[in-house]
């Protein structure tokens, strides 16, 4: 008797989060609203920090998904080398942080020891939430940059 109840309850749990919206994003539990991606260039060989690389400064980067035929969004990289990609989340648009990655195409004019094809691409790391009035904002940091033919 016990067992079936639990089985019961189970199936009702299943169901109810089936028919949740299907769009959109949870992380945690908490709706994301926007996310917003964190990261800094360097004008190395693999656009990472070595030894004393200078910032890798004016340089666009965008916010590309597997599957996705045009970019999320793109920001310019400012004298430090910082760039903070914030995009709001549309019910619509269907994002998984895992399929998503910061692109920056080569070659780059003003770094001659960054690599002439491809471009570098890191992987989304979740930072924190961050709760606003505006809703739930999604922190992500990015993994080192990685030359890629893509
Ligand atoms: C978001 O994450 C970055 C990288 O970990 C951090 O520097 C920044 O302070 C975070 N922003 C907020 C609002 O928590």
């Amino acid at each position: 008797m016990k067992t079936s109840h639990s089985a019961f309850f189970i199936t009702i749990l299943l169901i109810s989060s089936f028919s949740l919206p299907t769009h959109g994003l949870i992380l945690n539990g908490l709706r994301i609203g926007s996310i917003k991606i964190n990261g800094v260039l360097y004008c190395s060989f693999d656009g990472n920090l070595h030894g004393n690389s200078p910032p890798l400064s004016g340089a666009v980067v965008e916010l590309v998904c597997a599957g996705a035929r045009t970019d999320l969004g793109q920001v310019v990289t400012n004298p430090a080398g910082v760039f903070v990609i914030l995009v709001k989340l549309l019910d619509t648009v269907l994002f998984d942080p895992s399929i998503c990655f910061a692109r920056l195409n080569l070659p780059i004019a003003t770094c001659a020891v960054i690599p002439p094809d491809g471009a570098l691409t890191a992987s989304l790391i979740l930072a924190n939430i961050v709760q606003t009035v505006l809703g739930n904002i999604a922190n992500f940091t990015v993994t080192p940059f990685v030359n890629s033919v893509l």
